[in-house]
Protein backbone atom coordinates (compact mmCIF):
# COMPACT_ATOMS: atom_id res chain seq x y z
CA UNK A 1 0.00 0.00 0.00
CA UNK A 2 0.99 3.70 -0.82
CA UNK A 3 1.10 6.58 1.65
CA UNK A 4 1.11 9.99 1.68
CA UNK A 5 1.61 12.80 4.06
CA UNK A 6 -1.01 15.58 3.45
CA UNK A 7 -1.49 18.53 6.15
CA UNK A 8 -4.83 17.60 8.43
CA UNK A 9 -7.20 20.39 7.27
CA UNK A 10 -6.18 19.10 3.15
CA UNK A 11 -9.33 18.44 1.53
CA UNK A 12 -10.45 15.21 1.36
CA UNK A 13 -8.79 14.57 4.76
CA UNK A 14 -11.39 11.83 6.66
CA UNK A 15 -10.78 11.39 10.67
CA UNK A 16 -12.86 8.09 11.87
CA UNK A 17 -14.14 9.68 15.23
CA UNK A 18 -13.20 6.02 16.78
CA UNK A 19 -9.71 6.26 15.93
CA UNK A 20 -7.64 4.18 18.10
CA UNK A 21 -3.77 4.11 18.70
CA UNK A 22 -3.69 2.78 22.24
CA UNK A 23 -3.79 5.89 24.25
CA UNK A 24 -6.77 7.59 25.00
CA UNK A 25 -5.51 10.76 25.23
CA UNK A 26 -3.67 10.58 21.81
CA UNK A 27 -7.14 9.33 20.25
CA UNK A 28 -9.25 12.35 21.82
CA UNK A 29 -6.55 15.27 20.37
CA UNK A 30 -6.97 13.27 16.99
CA UNK A 31 -10.53 13.81 16.84
CA UNK A 32 -11.29 16.49 18.83
CA UNK A 33 -8.54 19.13 18.56
CA UNK A 34 -5.59 18.50 16.01
CA UNK A 35 -8.23 20.42 13.23
CA UNK A 36 -9.08 23.09 15.19
CA UNK A 37 -5.02 23.39 17.34
CA UNK A 38 -3.95 23.70 13.34
CA UNK A 39 -6.66 25.71 11.93
CA UNK A 40 -5.46 28.57 14.92
CA UNK A 41 -1.83 28.05 14.82
CA UNK A 42 -1.62 26.69 18.04
CA UNK A 43 0.11 23.16 16.14
CA UNK A 44 0.62 21.89 13.01
CA UNK A 45 -0.75 18.31 12.50
CA UNK A 46 0.34 16.28 9.61
CA UNK A 47 -1.70 13.04 8.48
CA UNK A 48 -0.77 10.04 6.77
CA UNK A 49 -3.42 8.81 4.80
CA UNK A 50 -3.57 5.98 1.61
CA UNK A 51 -2.37 7.17 -1.92
CA UNK A 52 -5.39 5.51 -3.10
CA UNK A 53 -9.33 5.29 -2.34
CA UNK A 54 -10.63 7.48 1.10
CA UNK A 55 -8.30 9.59 2.58
CA UNK A 56 -8.66 8.31 6.42
CA UNK A 57 -6.10 8.94 8.79
CA UNK A 58 -3.98 6.34 9.12
CA UNK A 59 -1.16 7.88 11.66
CA UNK A 60 -0.59 11.67 12.57
CA UNK A 61 2.24 14.20 14.31
CA UNK A 62 2.02 17.37 15.49
CA UNK A 63 4.96 20.23 15.77
CA UNK A 64 4.61 23.47 17.58
CA UNK A 65 7.38 26.03 18.69
CA UNK A 66 8.76 25.24 22.31
CA UNK A 67 11.21 26.88 24.97
CA UNK A 68 14.07 25.04 26.72
CA UNK A 69 15.07 26.60 29.42
CA UNK A 70 18.89 26.44 30.03
CA UNK A 71 18.67 25.43 33.98
CA UNK A 72 16.33 22.33 33.16
CA UNK A 73 19.38 21.22 30.79
CA UNK A 74 21.70 18.34 31.69
CA UNK A 75 25.33 20.27 32.43
CA UNK A 76 26.77 18.19 29.20
CA UNK A 77 23.68 19.68 27.19
CA UNK A 78 23.89 23.49 28.16
CA UNK A 79 26.86 23.77 26.34
CA UNK A 80 26.12 26.38 23.81
CA UNK A 81 23.32 27.39 24.82
CA UNK A 82 22.64 30.66 25.96
CA UNK A 83 21.55 31.47 29.50
CA UNK A 84 18.22 32.72 28.55
CA UNK A 85 17.21 29.46 26.44
CA UNK A 86 16.38 27.86 23.53
CA UNK A 87 13.85 27.56 20.56
CA UNK A 88 12.89 23.96 20.02
CA UNK A 89 10.32 22.40 18.14
CA UNK A 90 8.24 19.93 20.23
CA UNK A 91 6.76 16.56 18.77
CA UNK A 92 3.55 16.63 20.61
CA UNK A 93 1.51 14.21 19.15
CA UNK A 94 2.72 11.15 17.24
CA UNK A 95 0.56 7.95 16.70
CA UNK A 96 -0.25 4.99 14.09
CA UNK A 97 -3.77 3.18 14.49
CA UNK A 98 -3.89 0.26 16.29
CA UNK A 99 -4.57 -2.05 13.36
CA UNK A 100 -1.46 -1.08 11.31
CA UNK A 101 0.99 -0.52 14.01
CA UNK A 102 4.27 -3.27 13.50
CA UNK A 103 4.13 -2.36 10.08
CA UNK A 104 7.12 0.45 9.83
CA UNK A 105 4.64 3.96 9.49
CA UNK A 106 5.86 4.69 12.70
CA UNK A 107 9.06 5.18 11.39
CA UNK A 108 7.77 6.76 8.02
CA UNK A 109 5.98 9.50 10.20
CA UNK A 110 9.37 9.95 12.89
CA UNK A 111 11.13 10.67 9.79
CA UNK A 112 9.18 12.78 7.99
CA UNK A 113 8.68 14.56 11.43
CA UNK A 114 12.28 14.79 11.84
CA UNK A 115 12.57 16.33 8.30
CA UNK A 116 10.28 19.07 8.36
CA UNK A 117 12.12 20.37 12.16
CA UNK A 118 15.31 20.31 10.11
CA UNK A 119 13.44 22.05 7.27
CA UNK A 120 11.87 24.47 9.53
CA UNK A 121 15.26 25.06 11.81
CA UNK A 122 16.63 26.81 8.05
CA UNK A 123 13.88 29.67 8.68
CA UNK A 124 13.82 29.85 12.36
CA UNK A 125 16.12 28.96 14.94
CA UNK A 126 15.82 25.69 16.25
CA UNK A 127 18.06 23.87 18.44
CA UNK A 128 16.49 21.11 19.08
CA UNK A 129 13.53 18.61 18.67
CA UNK A 130 11.87 17.92 21.64
CA UNK A 131 9.68 14.60 22.79
CA UNK A 132 7.26 14.37 26.09
CA UNK A 133 5.81 11.22 27.60
CA UNK A 134 2.53 11.42 29.03
CA UNK A 135 3.30 10.02 32.91
CA UNK A 136 0.05 8.36 32.25
CA UNK A 137 1.20 6.18 29.20
CA UNK A 138 0.41 3.19 29.51
CA UNK A 139 3.62 2.50 27.04
CA UNK A 140 5.41 4.90 29.05
CA UNK A 141 8.87 2.63 29.31
CA UNK A 142 8.64 1.32 25.58
CA UNK A 143 7.84 4.89 24.34
CA UNK A 144 10.94 5.67 26.62
CA UNK A 145 13.02 3.28 25.47
CA UNK A 146 12.58 4.14 22.15
CA UNK A 147 13.35 7.58 22.09
CA UNK A 148 16.85 7.03 24.30
CA UNK A 149 18.11 3.92 22.79
CA UNK A 150 17.23 3.75 19.56
CA UNK A 151 17.09 8.07 18.88
CA UNK A 152 19.39 8.77 21.42
CA UNK A 153 16.87 11.79 22.81
CA UNK A 154 18.40 12.75 26.48
CA UNK A 155 15.76 14.21 29.24
CA UNK A 156 16.00 17.45 30.73
CA UNK A 157 17.21 17.67 34.21
CA UNK A 158 14.09 16.57 36.92
CA UNK A 159 12.13 15.85 34.15
CA UNK A 160 12.59 12.58 32.58
CA UNK A 161 9.84 12.36 30.42
CA UNK A 162 10.28 15.48 28.27
CA UNK A 163 13.48 14.88 25.82
CA UNK A 164 15.42 16.42 23.62
CA UNK A 165 17.63 15.60 20.71
CA UNK A 166 19.73 18.78 19.47
CA UNK A 167 19.13 19.65 15.57
CA UNK A 168 22.42 18.79 14.49
CA UNK A 169 21.99 15.25 15.44
CA UNK A 170 18.99 15.39 13.88
CA UNK A 171 19.89 17.26 10.78
CA UNK A 172 22.96 14.35 10.33
CA UNK A 173 20.57 11.38 10.10
CA UNK A 174 19.59 12.89 6.82
CA UNK A 175 23.19 13.21 5.50
CA UNK A 176 24.44 10.63 2.88
C1 LIG B 1 4.59 4.66 18.83
C2 LIG B 1 3.87 4.24 17.56
C3 LIG B 1 3.51 5.49 16.77
C4 LIG B 1 4.80 3.38 16.72
O1 LIG B 1 4.13 3.08 15.53
P1 LIG B 1 4.39 1.73 14.70
O2 LIG B 1 3.78 1.93 13.36
O3 LIG B 1 3.96 0.56 15.47
O4 LIG B 1 5.99 1.74 14.62
P2 LIG B 1 6.86 0.93 13.58
O5 LIG B 1 6.11 -0.18 12.96
O6 LIG B 1 7.50 1.92 12.68
O7 LIG B 1 7.92 0.20 14.48
C5 LIG B 1 8.60 0.74 15.48
C6 LIG B 1 9.65 1.73 14.95
O8 LIG B 1 9.28 3.01 15.40
C7 LIG B 1 10.13 3.38 16.50
N1 LIG B 1 9.25 3.62 17.63
C8 LIG B 1 8.34 2.84 18.17
N2 LIG B 1 7.75 3.46 19.16
C9 LIG B 1 8.32 4.64 19.24
C10 LIG B 1 8.13 5.77 20.05
N3 LIG B 1 7.20 5.83 20.97
N4 LIG B 1 8.91 6.80 19.86
C11 LIG B 1 9.84 6.80 18.92
N5 LIG B 1 10.04 5.79 18.09
C12 LIG B 1 9.28 4.73 18.26
C13 LIG B 1 11.03 2.23 16.78
O9 LIG B 1 12.31 2.71 17.08
C14 LIG B 1 11.00 1.43 15.51
O10 LIG B 1 11.97 1.90 14.61
P3 LIG B 1 12.89 0.81 13.86
O11 LIG B 1 11.95 -0.08 13.11
O12 LIG B 1 13.75 1.62 12.97
O13 LIG B 1 13.62 0.09 14.94
C15 LIG B 1 2.60 3.41 17.87
O14 LIG B 1 2.95 2.30 18.64
C16 LIG B 1 1.51 4.18 18.58
O15 LIG B 1 0.71 4.87 17.96
N6 LIG B 1 1.45 4.08 19.92
C17 LIG B 1 0.42 4.74 20.70
C18 LIG B 1 0.66 6.20 20.78
C19 LIG B 1 2.00 6.52 21.42
O16 LIG B 1 2.40 5.90 22.38
N7 LIG B 1 2.67 7.52 20.85
C20 LIG B 1 3.98 7.95 21.32
C21 LIG B 1 3.78 8.95 22.38
S1 LIG B 1 5.33 9.37 23.11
Amino acid sequence: MSWQFLDIVEEGVLIDPSFKCGNKSIDRYLTKYAVKNHRNDISRAVVLVPVLGPKYVVGFYTLSSYHIRWDTLLPEDQEEIPKYGCPATLIGQFAVHLDKQGEGLGRKLLMHAFYECVKGSKVIGSKAVVVEVHPEDPRKDKNLAAYQDKWKFRPLKDKPLTLILKMDKVRKLFEP
